[in-house]
């Protein structure tokens, strides 16, 4: 049993979350009293826009169950007012710090309880495989192993809270375009060691709902995929929560024999009102097409996992109406939510370029600043349109389903006003297009910011010729020819780029531009959080979660157009292409920089394995803990935090990439301070997937670890043997 912190108002009473028997065994006694029918409805959605949230089910009568709540959206509670706006995924996975995702998660958890959301639409843990991929911002990361410490720390953030986690989308939903009729073709290798990862991190964290996506994989939907929901969800991983249909994507009646539990938001189609759930369901039972005690089961799992999030006590009533927001009741769940966005802004802000410590900005030096760029703005259209489709001003999230509606924001311009006081004297043109004035402006000034951004988003919107997915990764809006024509005039030019993803920087070797600073999509805060970083309030300690090519075909993976998308890269995702094929990034991934400087020292690793002896004289290592730890030295003149990270290299007869991220810790060191860093892997970070056996396998022979401060900046590594 697990106790969450208290914190007392009645609504928010201390939560025991139960374990999955105890749950069960409340379950069982309600379920069994339940009617075909009642069985059927609360496993069935009321309908699109039939109810308060994004998706609603059916409550029952003697017994009682309620209608449960679900709702987006993995950055805040989407569709309402009085919410948080907070940082991207992305931006959690940038902060490479588990203390802030928990605890991002836990104030998320806080304001979806609040306003009465029983199931969070999240948190989103398909990989970045290709950088242009639409949704890739949501979730945020190429590397499975910090995928799976995010998603694992955001569902207990969220669950601690009595809100049931929906980990999205299961699986291989990593580009938006075709995502309703291709099949993402894979090999079990890559499928578990890749893709499968944060889902068995999210299932080991205790998380309660999983929903699969729109896509075939190897030529079947993921919603009635009976390998994926029976075979690896259940009996491989031990789920034992319920599986959730992302909207419409349920493709048959008989997807309920391969696994599916719930059918989200309840029709065939938006044109096709009819649903494969409810009479039909109840249909096929009676016909004996589907077993009823596997409806039965479906029932259990969706109760079940009500029980184990206590949302039996004490529940606060639903305080929202996703489509009718003028008729939702006011409740105010904002609290003190906005200094920890801004906080995790600062800390997800990656420092790229800070030639000759440009940066922090004296203020007592500096007189003059010019602010140019329309993303140094406020938003130009309505702040909240229709699901962020809209552009202008500054970017602070992408588009679709994963987005909220802002309470207010700081955009960079107010934010860095503010923070410079009267001490600097800043000039200002949000024109993207007028270089002349830029110039004008940039000219004289002590330093020249220059923002631009890059976007994308769901492919149910269309953004300036984006269909989901990005076009390229070029910046948006003039931005390679502003950034070039600032610098060519101010020998202190200062890049900003708010994007959804890497993008391409044919600027970056300008001799003016002597920092580069990539805040991601940092929330309502903004501003706020860059004008902490940019005055060194805080010095920054984000990395980049994700590899920036120089050139667009350095990337091995791209959107495909046709309906068979090959995962033909294999295990070769992000840095570990770069790194096998040789390809130097513009930026590593776990790149960012510092205001200070540290020094490794003294690696040590000790390894202690058991093995197994077989009559036959083979042996099989049946568990392994390496212990890893290395000294850390804050070398420079100011306080900072160090992101240490352990890449390990299996042995070459594995055919592994050379390296993986297998841990990272925010090592916050005082000027002057040291500390030892302890890494300790196990079996999981040790394994691969053997083909043959169908299992994860420790293998024998040399192991790398390589500890560095990127994934290209290794201080000290040692081999050990298993
Ligand atoms: C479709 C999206 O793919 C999913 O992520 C979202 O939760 C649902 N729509 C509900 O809005």
């Amino acid at each position: 049993m697990k106790t969450a912190s208290s914190h007392g108002s009645k609504e928010n009473l201390p939560i025991e979350l139960l374990s999955w028997d105890e749950a069960y065994y409340k379950a069982e006694k309600i379920v069994s009293r339940m009617s075909l029918k009642q069985k059927v409805d609360i496993t069935t959605g009321t309908g699109w826009q039939k109810g308060l949230c994004v998706g609603n089910t059916f409550g029952t009568k003697k017994p009682n169950f309620p209608s449960l709540c679900l709702q987006d959206a993995p950055l805040g509670v989407s569709f309402a007012d009085n919410v948080t706006a907070g940082v991207s995924g992305m931006n959690a996975a940038a902060s490479f710090d588990k203390k802030a995702i928990y605890a991002r998660a836990e104030y998320m958890g806080k304001e979806f309880r609040g306003k009465g959301v029983n199931v969070y639409l999240g948190p989103y843990i398909n990989m970045i495989r290709v950088p242009e991929g639409g949704r890739n911002w949501e979730g945020g990361t190429e590397d499975p192993y910090l995928m799976g410490i995010v998603a694992a720390e955001t569902v207990k953030g969220i669950q601690d809270q009595g809100v049931i986690a929906s980990a999205k989308h299961f699986i291989l939903n990593e580009q938006e375009l075709n995502r309703n009729s291709s099949s993402s073709n894979i090999d079990a290798r890559t499928l578990h060691e890749i893709y499968l990862w944060p889902f068995a991190r999210v299932i080991e964290a205790g998380i309660g709902s999983i929903m699969c996506s729109f896509n075939k994989v190897n030529g079947t939907y993921a919603c009635e995929n009976d390998y994926l929901l029976n075979t690896i969800l259940r009996k491989e991983l031990g789920f034992r929560g319920f599986v959730c249909s992302d909207w419409f994507a349920t493709t048959s009646t008989g997807a309920v024999k391969s696994g599916l539990d719930m059918n989200m938001p309840g029709e065939i189609s938006l044109e096709n009102y009819d649903t494969y759930f409810g009479h039909n369901l109840i249909k096929a039972a009676e016909s004996k097409n589907v077993p009823e005690d596997r409806i039965t089961d479906m029932a259990n799992r969706i109760v079940t996992t009500w029980f184990k999030m206590r949302q039996d006590q004490n529940f606060p009533d639903t305080a929202l109406n996703a489509f009718h927001m003028e008729y939702a009741p006011f409740k105010n769940v904002q609290e003190n939510h906005k200094e920890l966005v801004r906080e995790l802004g600062a800390a997800s802000n990656v420092l790229l370029k800070n030639t000759k410590n440009v940066l922090p900005l004296d203020l007592n030096k500096v007189k003059t600043a010019a602010i140019i760029g329309s993303d140094a703005g406020p938003n130009t259209n309505s702040l909240n349109c229709f699901l962020n489709g809209c552009t202008g001003g500054t970017l602070m999230e992408g588009w679709g389903s994963g987005t909220v509606y802002f309470p207010y924001a700081v955009d960079p311009l107010a934010g860095l006003t503010k923070a410079f006081g009267n001490k600097i004297n800043i000039k200002s043109t949000l024109n993207d297009w007028d270089l002349q004035k830029a110039v004008e402006i940039a000219r004289g000034a002590d330093y020249a910011f220059v923002f631009s951004n890059s976007n994308s988003g769901e492919e149910i919107i269309s953004v300036e010729d984006t269909m989901g997915d990005r076009n390229n990764l070029s910046l948006w809006h003039n931005g390679d020819k502003l950034i070039n024509a600032v610098a060519d005039v101010n020998n202190n030019t200062i890049v900003v780029i708010h994007s959804v993803g890497p993008v391409l920087m044919p600027w970056i070797n300008h001799p003016n531009i002597t920092a580069v600073l990539w805040p991601g999509l940092p929330g309502q805060e903004s501003g706020n959080s860059l004008a902490d970083v940019v005055t060194g309030k805080v010095n920054p300690s984000g990395r980049l979660p994700y590899t920036i090519g120089k050139n667009y075909i350095d990337y091995n993976a791209h959107i495909n157009t046709s309906d068979a998308i090959e995962y033909s890269e294999k295990l070769l995702v992000g840095y570990k292409w770069f790194d096998s094929a040789n390809i130097e990034p513009l930026f590593p991934f776990g790149y960012g920089l510092s205001y200070t400087k540290f020094d490794y020292r003294d690696l040590r690793v000790g390894v202690n394995a058991s093995v197994r002896h077989s009559s036959t004289g083979s042996k099989t290592i049946t568990d392994v803990t390496v212990i890893t730890t290395i000294y850390v030295l804050n070398s420079g003149s100011v306080d900072g935090a160090e992101i240490v990270q352990a890449y390990l290299s299996f042995p070459d007869s594995t055919e592994s990439p050379p390296k993986h991220l297998r841990g990272f810790e925010k090592a916050f060191l005082r000027r002057g301070e040291e500390k030892n860093i302890l890494f300790e892997l196990n079996k999981s970070e040790l394994s691969i997937w053997d083909t043959f056996s169908n299992r994860w396998k420790i293998p024998s022979g040399n192991f790398t670890i390589h500890i560095g401060a990127s994934s290209r900046d290794i201080r000290e590594i040692m081999t050990f043997t298993i």
